[in-house]
């Protein structure tokens, strides 16, 4: 089987990372992650988008080289990815040369084959968005307040045909109907096709701009960020060589809602039909984490930076708050209550009190030697149903990335975990002397134990330090297939287990 091949949006070199990138990246790892106990390899790149305008002005501001700058960039996202336990493949620069040679091969070909031109431009362009803007862009007969400053400029540049291949594109979406997912995505991008399609003016003047790729067949541009930065996709995916045929197409870029018309649902087909290239699979948008109900970006200056809570809760705690709290698709709000709130119920109280109990109560009846299970009554009978209904739901949302409703399905039947010993109270067996209640003590452990193995196995791809760790504790290593490791067997029977931990400390 061919390796899955996913993507996230390569974040742009003119800022901190901030809580929306760091989600894309964990969403992103996730659903690498758990390719891989699915049974499939698989291929995870992010990186970070280097050139353009906001970064030559950021590094002018600091009196700095752009390149410099970009580095010290990087490495701050590099360290996010590292604190959020991510487990990327490659990490992709757009300042690279594998990358320059990439956009210049393909820019070269386009311009042989007339799919680029070369035209007299008069037009309003804005400083703030990096474009051109058009009447239509007018609110009320004005620019609004995002294009920035905006001013009239008449220059020559380069083109690329967009518009002819309009209609192609339209054909294609309304032929593939989960190129984009949520649905209501791919119906607003085929809505934004029933406009015309306006060539793309893919070059930028070097007295304006220069911190960029030159353009081949001209030098005296470089490439528009955006013509330039989507290519990053195939640079990574290794073009040109012989793991390009491996690994492409992509089976997914995971973006965010921002980007998506025109510059992912748009531009980047057209650019790949033109090169003859496949097109990716899919593509998954994600909404945006808010606070008081606006974008969270770096410019919002939050009482409290998130990723601040990765050093106070650990990376996997943060994680499971993302992917629990944002159903994929939708905007979700930030708050320090609810990330609270989650960190105590879910984490705490469910998982955290299951371990810490169960592995206390082996040790003291059984000296951790996992009992054996006698004859399931009905606690143990519905325990198990459970299970089966838990296991099949939850790999399905994450199939289909709803981690969010995956980890609800999880939590419920932690939960139930819990409420079974609630039920069984294997510490008043423990009291008794008849021999049916030492049984029943023994049962009882037996199918805790391996009811939150199999529990565990499913937390994997969003907690892989706190499963590890759990599964540590059991005597095992990490899950690497869920085929082998979701059946419901009492493999740690006469196993001998550890001593209890405090998995999510009181705050
Ligand atoms: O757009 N909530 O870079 P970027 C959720 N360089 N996601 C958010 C977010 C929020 N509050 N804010 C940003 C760029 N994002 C380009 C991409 S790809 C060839 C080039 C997401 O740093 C955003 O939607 O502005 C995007 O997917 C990613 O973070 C990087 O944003
Ligand atoms: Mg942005």
């Amino acid at each position: 089987m061919k390796p899955y091949y996913l993507t996230t949006a390569i974040d742009y070199a003119n800022g901190f990372p901030h809580l929306g990138h760091a989600y894309e990246k964990i969403l992103a790892d996730v659903i690498s992650r758990t390719k891989k106990v699915m049974g499939q390899s698989s291929h995870f790149v992010t990186g970070l988008d280097e050139h353009g305008q906001k970064v030559q002005q950021g590094a002018e501001r600091e009196g700095v080289k752009p390149q410099v700058r970009c580095d010290r960039i990087a490495n701050e996202f590099k360290k996010m990815l590292v604190s959020l336990g991510i487990a990327n493949d490659d990490y992709i620069r757009t300042t690279e040369s594998r990358h320059k040679k990439v956009v210049e091969s393909l820019l070269q070909d386009l311009f042989e084959r007339g799919e680029i031109y070369q035209a007299e431009y008069n037009g309003f362009y804005s400083m703030r968005a990096e474009q051109f803007l058009q009447e239509k862009d007018k609110v009320d007969g004005v620019w609004p307040e995002i294009f920035g400053e905006v001013t009239e400029i008449t220059e020559k540049n380069y083109f690329f045909k967009l518009g002819k291949y309009q209609e192609w594109l339209l054909q294609f979406l309304k032929g593939n109907k989960n190129f984009i997912l949520p649905a209501h995505r791919q119906s607003q991008v085929i809505e934004f096709l029933k406009e015309p399609l306006n060539d793309l003016c893919i070059s930028r003047p070097k007295e304006r701009l220069s911190w960029g790729i030159p353009l081949p067949f001209d030098q005296e541009y470089v490439t528009y960020v955006w013509f330039d930065a989507l290519v990053n996709y195939v640079t990574a995916a290794g073009y040109g060589g012989k793991e390009f045929t491996i690994l492409w197409p992509a089976d997914l870029h995971v973006i965010g809602k921002d980007i998506l018309a025109p510059p992912h649902a748009i531009y980047w087909p057209i650019m790949l039909e033109a090169c003859n290239i496949e097109l990716p699979k899919k593509i998954l948008v994600h909404g945006w984490w808010t606070s008081s109900g606006e974008k969270m970006s770096k410019s919002t200056g939050e009482s409290i930076n998130p990723l601040e809570l990765i050093n106070d809760y650990g990376a996997d705690a943060f994680r499971f708050f993302v992917m629990r709290e944002m159903k994929v698709g939708q905007d979700a709000e930030f708050s320090i209550e609810r990330f609270d709130s989650r960190y105590r119920a879910d984490l705490g109280n469910d998982l955290g009190n299951l371990v810490s109990r169960l592995l206390h109560m082996c040790a003291n009846y059984f000296g951790s030697v996992v009992p054996e299970n006698h004859e399931p009554e009905k606690p143990e009978l519905e325990l198990q149903k459970k299970w089966k209904s838990t296991q099949k739901i939850s790999k399905a949302f994450f199939e289909e990335f709803q981690f969010s409703l995956g980890l609800e399905q999880v939590s419920g039947f932690i939960r139930a975990i819990n409420k079974y010993a609630d039920n069984r109270v294997p510490w008043k067996l423990a009291k008794s002397a008849e021999e049916a209640d030492h049984k029943n003590l023994q049962t009882c452990l037996s199918n805790m134990v391996e009811a939150l193995r199999l529990a565990n196995s499913l937390l994997v791809a969003v907690m892989p330090e706190i499963h590890a760790k759990i599964n540590e504790r059991l005597g095992l290593t990490a899950c690497k297939s869920w085929q082998h490791d979701l059946i419901w067997d009492h493999r740690l029977n006469g196993k001998t287990i550890k001593e209890k931990i405090i998995l999510f400390p009181r705050k």
